[in-house]
Formats: structure tokens, C-alpha cells, sequence
């Protein structure tokens, strides 16, 4: 009977081992059986990701907690992923996702009408209205932070003022519309939210241990909560898009504690990632003091146009310098996955000309922090911030980058692409443009250690849209002197 183990373990390999078809991308299965490659993954995808590419070239399959990932790492063969959706799906997968960061289960999920929606709220005529109230509700936060009859410095975590300061007030612009009584205190939210932050990457990968998953559990019970009246006053007084959006789904039968982790899932979607871009676009600025200067010289030009108050800098305004900034701070920190689920076998053709079969089942994930963003041969130095990058000599956007001596299309993609890509985008520049503006023109924001670094970015969090520091950037500002 000894010999029934070597059998077993025998049959087992041969079921569950997968061996590579012709045409398919390479693979990488890893040791360890069902794991794979799923710990060197979560420690530091980009590292990983990096090595494999190194090793395999621009496409390969990697086996990870039981699931199969091909990745695809040539831009110029991005628009073969990005515009497929009778092969590839991004509902199925964000599903997948929903469920496990938010206990969130849709039944009716229709991503596409809850992104139509979206759309009408965020871009064309809205968006004007939404930037006023988020100018509005920045500029209340601010003063509320630093009265400005203060003459003293108040000394802060950079992190820590630009997520806290933009979360509470997209919070309020978003999910509370007009203030009333009834209002949910906006730092209480911030408080469970950030919380919640540092335990929402390890929900994703299902590696959280025991107690921390119970944490993490408790924090959405108390975030449901406080989250439970968002959308449901009168349509005068509540956010319209937060409205709207609870309008759809009780119309497709969601009931009320669904709702809410919905709600929850918004919060994330809408306010997780515009206060870490902020943060690392002034951490940027403040560390290099070239680029500060020429920002400074761009917003003193407008604020010398306007005498009366903050100037709201809508579309009309142009800034070259800061928009080449902000493109350049989002390359080097701006690392989402874009993943779809291969709902039909595929046949991927590559810009090179090869072909490679992806399986049904299988997921398939561009990592466009590799490349282009981090590629040498588009952007040269790619570790180093260099904030005309995105700027031609002559003063104009810079959009010509190539690689393989070809013209690519995709050089930068902190935004996502095509019809999964962020219909936030204008809204979230525009806010960021303004609280950058606020800050540097309103008040005097130095560094505490004039050497200090930017700090490096947390590895773990790649793959879930901006990068976060490891500890802060301390900071102290106060009230320009008129
Ligand atoms: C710096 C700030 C932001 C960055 C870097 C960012 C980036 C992204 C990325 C990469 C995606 C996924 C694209 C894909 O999977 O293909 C996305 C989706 C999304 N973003 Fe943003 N975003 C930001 C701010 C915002 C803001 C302020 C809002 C709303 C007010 C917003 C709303 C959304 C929504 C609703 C989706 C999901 C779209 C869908 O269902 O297909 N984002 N964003």
C-alpha cells in the first residue's frame, strides 16, 4: 500500500498541472502548488513583474493563487486588450473584486448603466458645478485648518493634510451635497476610511490573517453606518450623482444594506486616489525647487489677472508647466492593474506580429507602471522626476514618444483606457490643479528639513491605482502676509 502516496501525488500533478499549448505566451508556473508566484507578487509586483519581463519578454503567463495571468507588457499592442469586450470582460472581474473588498454582491451588476450615469455627473456641463463646490468646500477645510489671521507655522505630515483635506472634501462635494443638519461629520469618515485604506490591498489578495480580516470587516460595518444616509435626503439637498446612483439601484431591487457597500465602494472609487496624487505632486514640487519656481511663475500670472479671491481655474485656464507636472508625478506614481477575464479564447495579435492564444477562463492584466511608464526607452531616467518632460521646447504639451522607433499612443496611463477608463479624470485634475494653486499661492509651504527626500513609495500597494508613501513628508505652512 506505500505505493498509493507517489501515486496520488502522481495523479494530482497531472490534473492539475498545466502544461503550455503552442502559441500560448510563456509560463511561469512557480514551486510552490496553487500559490505559484502569488507571494512574490504581493510583496512587489513591479519588482516581479520587471524580472519576468526581463526573462520572458513583453508577454507571459503567470500562475498565482490558483489563477492564470497573462501579462502583456508592449504598449503598442495595448489596444488588442483594451478594445476587445466580446473576448475580454471587466465586469466579471471587477465582480470578483467587489465581492472581496466590499462583501459586495450585485446581483444585477450592470456596470455599463451605473457608468452612463456616472458619466452625466462627472464630465461636459456638470463638471463645472461640481469644481465650484469642491473649490468651495477646499477653500471652508482650509481656512478651518489655518484661519488666516494665523502667523504661525503649523507644522504636518504632507501625506496627512493633502488626503485628509481632499477626502473630506470630495466627501462632502460627492456624497453630501448642500450642508444641512443631518450631515455626517466628514473626519469621522476620513478616520475609518484610512483605516480601512491600509487593510483594503490584503483584502484584495485574500492574505490577510485572521484578526486583521475581522478588523478590516468591522471597519466596513462602522463604514456602512456612517455611510447609511449618504444620497437618501431630498434630491435638492443631497450630492445628484450620489442620488442618482441610489435611484438605480433600488430600481433594480438592491436593498438597503447592499446599497450602503455600494456606497462604500463609490467612496473608494471617487476618493481613494486624488489626495495620494496631490500629495506626491507637491512632495515633487517641494523637493525640487526648479520646478516649484516655474509653477510658482505659471500660477502668479493668473493670480495676478484676478483681484477678487481664488480665481476658479476651470478648462480656460492654461498651465502648460502644471499639467506637465502632474503628467510626470502620475507616471512615476500612479500603478493600476487593468485587468480583464478572457470570457471567449482569444487570439492576441502583438504589434511585432506574433500571435499568442490566451485561454477562456484565464485572466489577461496590463501593468502600464512598467511600461510605458517606467520604460528607459521612452522616458529616459525614468526613476527621475523631470517636470518639463511632458513639455516641448517651444512651451507646448509634449506628446511624441516612441519606442521600437515606432509613435506610441499610450506613453503614460495613470487613467486607465478606453471604455473602462476613469471618468473621473477631468474632475480629479482639476482638483488637484486647485488645491496645488490654493496652497502655493495663498499660503507659504516649505519643507521642515530643507533636505529631506521624497519618501519612498509602499510596494505592496501596486496594481491598486496611486501608490501611497512609507511615512510622511513633514511640512509647514501658514497664511501669506498680504
Ligand atoms: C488621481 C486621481 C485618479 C486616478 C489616478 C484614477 C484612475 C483610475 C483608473 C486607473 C481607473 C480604472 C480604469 C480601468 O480599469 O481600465 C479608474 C476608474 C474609475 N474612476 Fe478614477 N481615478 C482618479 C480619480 C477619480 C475621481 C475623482 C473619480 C470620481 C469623481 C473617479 C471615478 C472613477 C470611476 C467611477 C471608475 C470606474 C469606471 C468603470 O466602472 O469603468 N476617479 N480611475
Amino acid at each position: 500500500m506505500i505505493w498509493i502516496v507517489p501515486v496520488l501525488v502522481l495523479l494530482c500533478l497531472l490534473f492539475t498541472h498545466r502544461w503550455r499549448y503552442s502559441k500560448e505566451p510563456p509560463l511561469e508556473r512557480g514551486i510552490i502548488p496553487w500559490l505559484g508566484h502569488a507571494l512574490e507578487f504581493g510583496k512587489d509586483a513591479s519588482k516581479f513583474i520587471t524580472r519576468m519581463k526581463l526573462k520572458n519578454g513583453n508577454i507571459f503567463t503567470v500562475h498565482a493563487a490558483g489563477r492564470y495571468v497573462t501579462l502583456l507588457l508592449d504598449p503598442h499592442s495595448y489596444d488588442e486588450i483594451i478594445n476587445d469586450p466580446d473576448s475580454l470582460d471587466f465586469g466579471r472581474y471587477a465582480q470578483v473584486l467587489m465581492e472581496r473588498i466590499f462583501n459586495l454582491h450585485l446581483p444585477l451588476y450592470q456596470p455599463e448603466k451605473a457608468k452612463a450615469m456616472m458619466k452625466r455627473h462627472f464630465m461636459g456641463s456638470s463638471l463645472s458645478t461640481l469644481n465650484s463646490s469642491m473649490n468651495r468646500n477646499m477653500e471652508i477645510l482650509l481656512k478651518s485648518e489655518m484661519p488666516h489671521n494665523q502667523r504661525n507655522w503649523k507644522q504636518e505630515g504632507l501625506f496627512h493634510l493633502s488626503y485628509s483635506l481632499l477626502f473630506k472634501a470630495g466627501y462632502l462635494t460627492l456624497f453630501e451635497g448642500e450642508q444641512n443638519n443631518n450631515c455626517t461629520d466628514p473626519s469621522r469618515v476620513y478616520e475609518e476610511y484610512k483605516k480601512f485604506d491600509g487593510l483594503l490591498c490584503g483584502l484584495a489578495r485574500g492574505s490577510l490573517r485572521k484578526e486583521a480580516k475581522a478588523t478590516a470587516y468591522a471597519l466596513q460595518r462602522k463604514l456602512w453606518e456612517l455611510l447609511a444616509p449618504a444620497g437618501l435626503g431630498k434630491s435638492s439637498g443631497s450630492s445628484p450623482w450620489l442620488h442618482a446612483y441610489r435611484r438605480l439601484l433600488q430600481d433594480d431591487g438592491v436593498d438597503e444594506e447592499t446599497q450602503r457597500r455600494a456606497v462604500l465602494m463609490q467612496l473608494w472609487a471617487t476618493q481613494g486616489n486624488v489626495g495620494p496624487a496631490a500629495f506626491w505632486l507637491l512632495g515633487y514640487l517641494l523637493t525640487n525647487p526648479e520646478a516649484l519656481m516655474a509653477v510658482k511663475r505659471e500660477f502668479g500670472q493668473i493670480s495676478q489677472m484676478e483681484s477678487s479671491g481664488t480665481p476658479l481655474l476651470d478648462k480656460t485656464m492654461k498651465t502648460p508647466v502644471f499639467d506637465s507636472v502632474l503628467e510626470e508625478t502620475l507616471r512615476l506614481t500612479a500603478a493600476p492593474f487593468i485587468t480583464r477575464e478572457v470570457v471567449r479564447e482569444k487570439t492576441l495579435h502583438m504589434a511585432d506580429g506574433r500571435d499568442y492564444l490566451l485561454r477562456k477562463g484565464d485572466r489577461v492584466c496590463l501593468f502600464p507602471f512598467v511600461s510605458p511608464q517606467m520604460d528607459p526607452e521612452i522616458h529616459p531616467e525614468p526613476q527621475k522626476f523631470k517636470f518639463d518632460r511632458f513639455l516641448n521646447k517651444d512651451g507646448s504639451v509634449k506628446k511624441d514618444f516612441y519606442k521600437d522607433g515606432k509613435k506610441l499612443k499610450y506613453y503614460t496611463m495613470p487613467w486607465g483606457a478606453g471604455a473602462n477608463g476613469c471618468v473621473g479624470r477631468q474632475f480629479a485634475i482639476n482638483t488637484i490643479r486647485q488645491f496645488a494653486y490654493m496652497l502655493l499661492t495663498n499660503y507659504d509651504l516649505e519643507l521642515c528639513d530643507p533636505n529631506a527626500q521624497i519618501p519612498k513609495a509602499d510596494v505592496t500597494r501596486y496594481g491598486f491605482g496611486m501608490l501611497q508613501p512609507v511615512g510622511d513628508l513633514l511640512v509647514r505652512y501658514k497664511p501669506k502676509e498680504a
